[in-house]
């Protein structure tokens, strides 16, 4: 039998943690659905069409380093396109139907590609939290960069994300809001689990 977990909210708020730690808990199979959108973002910066990308896409696309600060910018141009939106619809919901359980984690998990996901998590915090989480991220692969430009960075893919027309960001009526700006990961995923376990 198939149990779904959507797991959305805006750039560096604890979703990859908490859905990589749900997953874990249960036995459930996990898809950082970001890393789409960054594989076709990377395909756009070598000069490929967005759309033709998407369609193109294949599972062994997402391995390599897509967490780079240029990709992450590239992937949330892709994302407002609604074509290339369309062509990912089909991977993510066979991967959310999965014997055994899943857990996605997106923007738009629990608003569109899973409207019926059997738990949906809303992961957000404040921009300065996250912006210092992902300014640690990078600076801990040694990317050069400094904590102003990751707050601007965020924010302008946060505007992008929830701007768009297609599919932006916001929470699902029925999904629990979990804000992680005081509370450490150990704390939220601990929340994250009891709730699921409730549902279950
Ligand atoms: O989650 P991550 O930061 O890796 O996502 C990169 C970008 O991909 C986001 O800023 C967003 O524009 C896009 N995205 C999306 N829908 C998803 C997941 C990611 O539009 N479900």
């Amino acid at each position: 039998m198939s149990f779904t977990v959507a797991i959305d909210g805006p750039a560096a708020a604890g979703k990859g943690t908490i859905a990589r730690a749900v997953a874990d808990h249960f036995g459930f199979a996990h898809l950082d659905t970001g890393l789409l959108y960054r594989a076709v973002g990377a395909r756009m910066l070598t000069g490929v069409d967005a759309i033709k990308a998407a369609k193109a896409l294949r599972p062994e696309d997402l391995n390599g380093d897509l967490r780079t600060a240029e990709i992450a910018q590239a992937a949330s141009k892709v994302a407002v396109i609604p074509e290339v939106r369309a062509a990912l619809v089909d991977f993510q919901r066979a991967f959310a139907r999965r014997a055994g359980g899943a857990v996605l984690d997106g923007r738009d998990i629990g608003t569109v590609i899973c409207p019926d996901a059997d738990v949906k998590l809303f992961v957000t915090a404040s921009d300065q939290v996250r912006a210092e989480r992902r300014f640690l991220e990078l600076a801990a692969k040694g990317a050069e960069t400094s904590r102003a430009k990751v707050l601007a960075d965020l924010r302008e893919r946060d505007a992008r994300d929830s701007a768009r027309a297609t599919a932006p960001l916001t929470a699902a009526a029925d999904a629990l809001v979990l804000d992680t700006s005081e509370i450490s990961a150990k704390d939220a995923t601990a929340a994250a689990v009891a709730h699921i376990a409730k549902l279950r």
